[in-house]
């Protein structure tokens, strides 16, 4: 076949390209093995050492010489653990979810003061086996203290690359959602229910959801909002608990507790994400209804 006609070799080859980009093809084999989970780490680490301050030390919520050791491991972990060893790739970043897991996060999360060793602490975290892949850790953006908080399901690919939520498509309609109610999204804190992009965008499975939750319920507890906002469906089932479909239980009003006392409660709804309003352009008009009842709100509480 010479360069010529509708099949031409460019073709076919354009073609293939085409057709692996949109299966979501992203990084391409070379001739020699690569361990990408070890790139992933060392970049993850040179990132972390860039916004330490000079000399401070790592941190390290749990001493190396508290680190479950091979006997410690429970059947199922260490199985992981021997089967991470064989293939080269690195042990301590490979984890079984589980309850210790859940536990563990929740430690952590209730020892940071500050959304500053907040972050620290999810950065050290080992226990979700989304940080095997993902590039960064995407902790949430805005400030430390916010009227307003919006939380969406997990990071994408843009996210992920840039370590900052809601940067894509999904973020640029978030910033026109949030400017039509007179909103600037440097007021508002935003981030997700899962920091770690699930791998080619799945939706995070509900033990990993479990796993973050203690990281994403002790950031809501520093920010104390006056209102939250769950970004579709996955959000508010794990933050809100909520069992129904989003079409359903978007735009209503229910209340958020994150303390044992009653004033310790804020008024919390769920609206569509911009994700499915980019699919589905007609349901804009649900989300002008619902961001108009959370203007109203916003004005009185603010
Ligand atoms: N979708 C989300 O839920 N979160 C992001 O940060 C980006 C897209």
């Amino acid at each position: 076949m010479r360069n010529a006609g509708p099949h031409s070799r460019e073709d076919v080859a354009a073609a293939l390209l085409g057709w692996m980009r949109d299966s979501g093809l992203e990084t391409f084999l070379t001739e020699t093995p690569r361990n990408r989970f070890a790139e992933t780490a060392a970049e993850r680490e040179k990132r972390q050492a860039a916004r330490r301050p000079a000399q401070a030390p790592a941190p390290s919520p749990r001493p190396a010489s508290q680190a479950p050791s091979p006997s410690e491991r429970r059947p199922e972990q260490e199985a992981a653990a021997r089967s991470a060893e064989q293939s080269g790739f690195p042990t301590g970043r490979v984890s079984v979810p589980d309850d210790v897991a859940v536990a563990d996060a929740r430690e952590r999360a209730r020892a940071a003061a500050s959304l500053g060793e907040l972050r620290e602490m999810l950065e050290a975290f080992d226990g979700c086996n989304l940080k095997v892949t993902a590039k960064t850790t995407v902790f949430g953006e805005g400030p430390e203290t916010a009227d307003l908080m919006l939380i969406g399901e997990a990071p994408g690919r843009d996210e992920d690359l840039a370590g900052v939520p809601f940067v894509g498509r999904s973020g640029q309609l978030l910033n026109r959602m949030l400017s039509a109610i007179g909103l600037e999204r440097e007021n508002v804190r935003v981030t997700n229910a899962v920091p770690w992009r699930p791998p080619g965008n799945r939706p995070p499975t509900p033990v990993e959801t479990r796993i973050c939750l203690p990281f994403i319920e002790r950031q809501i507890e520093l920010v104390a909002p006056k209102l939250l906002v769950c970004l579709g469906s996955p959000s508010a089932k794990a933050i809100l608990g909520s069992q129904e479909g989003i079409l359903r239980i978007r735009g209503k009003w229910t209340t958020y507790s994150f303390g044992l006392e009653e004033s310790a409660t804020i008024p919390a709804m769920a609206i569509l994400h911009p994700a499915y309003l980019l699919r589905q352009p007609a349901q804009k008009r649900l989300a002008w209804r619902d961001l108009l009842a959370l203007k109203t709100r916003l004005d009185t509480v603010s």
